[in-house]
């Protein structure tokens, strides 16, 4: 009988060697200035209550209506997989009562997130982000130092050509004045139900319609950031002005509708124009509302979520990708019994002193172990047979030239460390 193969589920991105090597550098890059910035690890759960999203993240988002991954667990419990991450950032401080500690809480966090959405390049069932929240602070330093984080990431991947969108929601005193004109408004144009519906629910969500008509319509709609209060001008003011003294460039995009509903303040997007539709790399934002919808104190807090999938295809458009094909520093290959065991003695030495090292298995002769050793890449090869054993001397091959050097086993970690830095300085050179 013949099995029929299984496939991946459509939509998923996946990462396998030797691609999972990029993805894995451009996501550290993501990570390192969160953690050099003080922000802490937080590992949460990839599903959650459904409720969590639904008043988190908000009944006229497609994320909610359309987009979740949504299954009742064996006790009944309606459970989604997560579609993004504050929200449950939000849930786990408040159900640890982070909150009544030091604030701001800040933290990172790393993983996959799922929206139903219909695949194309860039856009994925399952996809990772990088992100991190500061919560229990209003403080424009802070939307700054947000802000800038996420930017040295994209910098530190060596990406050049994004630009930064910032825009402010302003506080309620602003969305509420805007509110009332943008709902006249929306009263001229004949809308259908169910556009009038999301208008409802969050008024914004209509700058977001693609269909040419609603974008032509909406290019004469009033715009909130004419509606800010002083308060909350001179709070964006300052935000600026943060971004100019850290020589951050970026571009005041008023019509920016992020696709989340909780956000107030400043919001932010970073777009990278080679990505053709899918062009968003990260964006985030304040959401001053959001810890008390979900049961916590009416604190405030911002944060960003960084698409690790589009900054790797935007660090192949941008062709940054440092050339690191993945490289053993050495290869072994056991000639006999005792060898074998002398082998994997000697490779778990030399892997805890930090050096790479494999072992050739299942008894090959020495032509094909060495095929295998050239195949890994590996920098330097070891024979070790049953007179390297008895003399305790092996010679160690140096791959690109052919080179070799006799070194005492119980040496080989310090000749070995020395062979590999010396080729390290000659490959800066
Ligand atoms: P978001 O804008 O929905 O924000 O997602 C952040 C980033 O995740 C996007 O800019 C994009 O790079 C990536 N992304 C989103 N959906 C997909 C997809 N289907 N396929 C591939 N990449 C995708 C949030 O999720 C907020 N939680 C960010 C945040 C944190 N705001 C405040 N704190």
């Amino acid at each position: 009988m013949k099995f029929e193969k299984i496939m991946a589920p459509k939509g998923v991105r996946e990462y396998l060697p030797p691609e999972s090597r990029a993805f894995e550098w451009v996501r550290e890059q993501l990570i390192a200035p969160a953690r050099l910035a003080g922000y802490q690890l937080m590992e949460l759960p990839v599903f959650e209550d459904t409720n969590l999203f639904s008043r988190g993240v908000g009944e006229s988002t497609d994320v909610v209506t359309k987009e979740m991954y949504t299954f009742e667990d064996r006790g009944g419990r309606s459970l989604t997989l997560r579609p993004e991450g504050t929200a449950g950032v939000m849930r786990a401080v408040i159900e640890q009562n982070l909150d009544r500690g030091q604030l701001p809480v800040k933290v990172w966090y790393s993983g996959q997130y799922f929206r139903a959405e219909r695949p194309q390049a860039g856009r994925y069932r399952q996809f990772y982000q990088v992100g991190i929240e500061a919560i229990g602070v209003d403080d424009p330093a802070i939307d700054a130092e947000v802000i800038s984080v996420a930017y040295q990431g994209f910098k530190r991947i060596g990406l050049q050509n994004f630009v930064l969108q910032i825009t402010s929601l302003g506080d309620s005193a602003s969305r509420s004045a805007h509110r009332i004109d943008l709902m006249k408004f929306y009263e001229k144009l004949n809308l259908d139900e169910v556009t009038r519906a999301r208008a409802q629910i969050n008024p914004l969500r209509l700058f977001d319609d693609k269909r040419p008509e609603m974008v032509e319509a909406m290019s004469k709609a009033p715009l909130l950031l004419d509606y800010l209060s002083n308060e909350a001008a001179a709070n964006f003011e300052k935000v600026q002005s943060y971004l100019r003294e850290l020589n951050i460039d970026f571009v005041i995009n008023p019509r920016m509708v992020r696709g989340l509903d909780y956000y107030t303040g400043t919001t932010f997007e970073f777009i990278h124009p080679e990505l053709g539709a899918q062009s968003g790399i990260g964006g985030g934002g304040r959401y001053d509302g959001l810890m008390e919808v979900l049961g916590g104190q009416p604190l405030s807090g911002i944060g960003f979520g960084l698409g690790v999938d589009r900054a790797l295809l935007a660090a192949i458009a941008e062709n940054v990708l440092p050339n690191q094909s993945f490289k053993t520093d050495l290869f072994l290959i056991p000639l006999g019994d005792d060898a074998k065991i002398a082998a994997l003695r000697i490779a778990g030495e030399l892997r805890n002193q930090g050096i790479s090292s494999e072992t050739a298995f299942g008894d090959r002769a020495l032509k094909g172990a060495m095929k295998s050793a050239d195949k890994s890449g590996a920098r330097f090869v070891i024979v070790l047979g049953e007179a390297e054993i008895t003399q305790g001397i092996v010679e160690v091959k140096r791959m690109e030239d052919g080179s070799t050097s006799s070194v005492k086993i119980e040496q080989l970690s310090a000749e070995l460390k020395t062979l590999l830095n010396s080729d390290a300085r000659s490959a800066r050179n």
